[in-house]
């Protein structure tokens, strides 16, 4: 795997935070997946970047963009992050007021959006939809849970079953 040069500089900022913070949930840096059912995905920073990673806590932490909803959609549930997920996926973030947001997944399966976050009616609930098929997430989230990698992690946190799966 290739690195540039930020990117190492990122991996060693992270692994000294590590070693103060216990339990070190840190995003995900470059490492190369061992789970993968796809391939491994090597970008720079760019809209390709680090599929599966914590795209809003990493670029809160370095200066990235700030976006509100991000994530990725993967073919398996536990892919780690680095593996290429799946394009084309309609990702479809629904406001309590009926409004919605929809994004589609680019080629490493990565979604994100800059909207204000007032314009979206909280509780949301979202789903993903690919060839007329749709799953849906049945718990309503609050305007501090949209943040979708940081629940749809290649184990899973907060008791999501690990990835967004693609239809
Ligand atoms: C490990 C940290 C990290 C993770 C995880 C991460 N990013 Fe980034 N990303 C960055 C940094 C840092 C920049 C800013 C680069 C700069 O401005 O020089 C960036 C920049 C970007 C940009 C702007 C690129 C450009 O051309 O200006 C996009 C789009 C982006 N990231 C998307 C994502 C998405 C989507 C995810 C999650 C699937 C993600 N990133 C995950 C660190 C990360
Ligand atoms: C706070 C944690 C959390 C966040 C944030 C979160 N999810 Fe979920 N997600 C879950 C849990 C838990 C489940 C399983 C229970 C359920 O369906 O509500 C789930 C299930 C799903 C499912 C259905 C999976 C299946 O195969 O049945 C989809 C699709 C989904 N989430 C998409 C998203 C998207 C898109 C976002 C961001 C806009 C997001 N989730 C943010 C926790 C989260």
């Amino acid at each position: 795997m290739l690195f540039s040069s930020r990117m190492l500089s990122l991996v060693f900022g992270v692994s000294v935070g590590c070693l103060v913070v216990s339990g070190c949930k840190g995003p995900d840096l470059g490492t190369a997946p061992t789970n993968c059912s796809t391939q491994a995905v090597d970008e720079g920073e760019s809209p390709l970047m680090e599929p599966g990673g914590n795209c809003v806590q990493c670029h809160s932490d370095y200066d990235g963009p700030s976006f509100t909803f991000a994530g990725t959609v993967m073919a398996s549930l536990h892919d780690d992050t680095n593996c290429a997920g799946v394009a084309d996926v309609v990702v479809r973030i629904k406001g309590a007021d009926g409004r919605q947001i929809e994004l589609t997944t680019n080629k490493t399966g990565n979604f994100y959006s800059k909207v204000s976050s007032s314009s979206i009616t909280f509780p949301y609930t979202a789903e993903v939809v690919r060839n007329g098929t749709t799953v849906a997430m049945l718990t309503p989230r609050s305007k501090s849970e949209t943040n979708c990698a940081s629940c749809h992690t290649a184990a899973g946190a907060n008791a999501a079953p690990g990835r967004i799966v693609a239809p």
